[in-house]
C-alpha cells in the first residue's frame, strides 16, 4: 500500500531539508503547505494578502482553505503513489481531515517527528538562507552558502531570508507549534504510527533513518 508521509516537527526542525532530499533522490513528492502559500503571495488578491499577513504573524491559515489546497494538489497525477506532507497537518482538524482523504486515496499514513532542542531552533531559523532559483536550504550557521552545484544559481545575487524568520515571528511561531501542532504527536502515537527521529544530528544521518523507515511496513 502505499503512504502518506507526514513530517511533525517544530519550526526549523528541518522538515524542509529532509522532504527536499527524499524528492531529490527518490523521487517521493515533496508537498509543502508552507510553499504552497508562499508562491500564491505574488498573486495580490485580498485572500492572498490575508494569508500573507497570517503567516508574518505566525499564525496558521484556516484549515478548511489548507485542506481543500492539499486534496487538489495531492490528486495529481505525480502523487499516485507515495508522498511526503512538509506542513500538514499542524492541528487535530487536519490531522482528521486527512485520514479522510487517506481513506479515499486508499494510503497508510505514517508521521515522523523529528524532534530537536527547542534552544537551537530560533538560530536555526533566523540563520536560515534559501536560494530563491533553485530552492536550496543553507544557514549562515550550520550550512554556510558555499558556491551550489547548479550553474545556474549565483549565491550572491538569489539567497534570500524568509519574511516570517525574523525573531519575533519565529517566536511567535513556536509558540503556535506547542499550542496546536505538538498534540499531533501524542494523535499518531496513540495509534502506533510515529517514529521519533532525533533531529539534532547531521542531515545525512536524520535522512537514512527516515528513508530506511518509509520502506519498513509499520
Ligand atoms: P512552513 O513553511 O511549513 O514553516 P515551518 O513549519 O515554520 O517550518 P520551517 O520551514 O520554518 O522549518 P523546517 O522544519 O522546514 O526547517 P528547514 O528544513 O528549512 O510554514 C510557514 C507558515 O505557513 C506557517 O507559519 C503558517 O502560517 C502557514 N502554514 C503552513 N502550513 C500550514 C498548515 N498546514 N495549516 C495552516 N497554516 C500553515 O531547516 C531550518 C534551518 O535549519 C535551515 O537553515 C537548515 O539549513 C537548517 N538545518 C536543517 N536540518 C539541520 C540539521 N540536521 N543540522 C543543522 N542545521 C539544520
Amino acid at each position: 500500500m502505499h503512504k502518506i508521509i507526514v513530517l511533525i516537527g517544530a519550526p526549523g526542525a528541518g522538515k524542509g531539508t529532509q522532504a527536499r532530499l527524499l524528492e531529490e533522490r527518490r523521487g517521493i513528492p515533496q508537498i509543502s503547505t508552507g510553499d504552497m502559500f508562499r508562491e500564491m503571495k505574488s498573486s495580490n488578491t485580498p485572500l492572498a494578502l490575508e494569508i500573507q499577513r497570517i503567516m508574518k504573524e505566525g499564525g496558521l491559515v484556516p484549515d478548511d482553505l489548507t485542506y481543500k489546497m492539499v486534496k487538489e494538489r495531492t490528486e495529481k497525477e505525480d502523487c499516485k503513489g507515495t508522498y511526503v506532507l512538509d506542513g500538514f497537518p499542524r492541528n487535530v482538524i487536519q490531522a482528521d481531515m486527512l485520514e479522510e482523504l487517506a481513506k479515499e486515496q486508499n494510503k497508510k499514513v505514517k508521521a515522523f517527528l523529528i524532534d530537536v532542542d527547542s534552544d537551537i531552533l530560533e538560530k536555526r531559523l533566523t540563520g536560515r538562507r534559501t536560494c530563491k532559483v533553485c530552492g536550496e536550504i543553507f544557514n549562515i550557521y550550520f550550512k554556510p552558502p558555499t558556491k551550489c552545484d547548479r550553474p545556474e544559481c549565483d549565491l550572491e545575487k538569489n539567497l534570500v531570508q524568509r519574511e516570517d524568520d525574523n525573531l519575533e515571528s519565529v517566536r511567535k511561531r513556536l509558540i503556535t507549534y506547542e499550542e496546536s501542532t505538538k498534540p499531533l504527536i501524542e494523535y499518531y502515537e496513540k495509534s502506533g504510527r510515529l517514529v521519533k527521529i532525533n533531529g539534532d544530528r547531521e542531515v545525512e544521518q536524520i535522512y537514512s533513518e527516515i528513508s530506511r523507515s518509509i520502506d519498513d511496513n509499520s
